[in-house]
């Protein structure tokens, strides 16, 4: 069957259509929106980093036990590109899929995606519980500290900046403003002061 680009009302159906959690979603909006901000910095396309980043996740819900897999079956069903898929899956590499993120975009996602989680749990202890407060030495401080956030594999991050010979700095900088502009929708806009 023949591809065809999706274009992001269509990515976004998927997405609603395939998670009904709240937190998915957000978590969707937030890797999105991070992938928007780096691909606009890269000079790539922005809206094809946004469209992977929002559907990275898209069989979690349904498939907690195929996570990957399904992801690549509902995309080949919906006739995205063979790019897109590869891309989406690989941000799993050596926990659901064997595919090393190769391209930029593809490292990218597998070096954020963690990320994200660790600026959200860091912007939810600030009293404005917003992410327009949160500094890359706040989410630095909390490195080391195994039981904060501690489903997030810090170890990931590193490998994923390492690949992109980005510091971690920068890393998380581009996280925290790629974050900042989805403020609302992933519910962390807060009350800054
Ligand atoms: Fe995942
Ligand atoms: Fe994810």
């Amino acid at each position: 069957m023949e591809e065809k680009r999706p274009t992001p009302q269509e990515a976004l159906e998927l997405l609603h259509e395939y998670n009904e959690s709240d937190s998915l979603r957000k978590h969707a909006y937030a890797v999105e929106g991070v992938m928007r901000y780096i691909g606009r910095k890269r000079g790539e396309d922005e809206e094809k980093w946004g469209m992977i980043g929002l559907i990275h996740d898209l069989d979690y819900e349904k498939f907690p036990d195929h996570h990957c897999t399904q992801t690549g079956e509902i995309l080949r069903q919906h006739r995205w590109p063979e790019e897109y898929i590869r891309a989406a899956l690989s941000h799993g590499w050596g926990i659901c899929s064997d595919l090393m993120p190769q391209t930029t975009l593809e490292k990218v996602l597998y070096a954020i995606d963690e990320l994200t989680g660790l600026v959200v749990t860091t912007a939810l202890i600030r009293p404005s519980k917003s992410v327009l407060d949160v500094q890359v030495k706040s989410v630095k401080n909390k490195w080391k500290d195994k039981r904060f956030a501690a489903g997030v594999d810090r170890s990931v991050i590193e490998k994923g900046a390492e690949m992109l010979h980005v510091g971690l700095d920068e890393l998380i900088d581009d996280t925290i403003k790629g974050m900042q502009e989805v403020a609302e929708a992933i519910g962390l806009r807060g009350n800054p002061t």
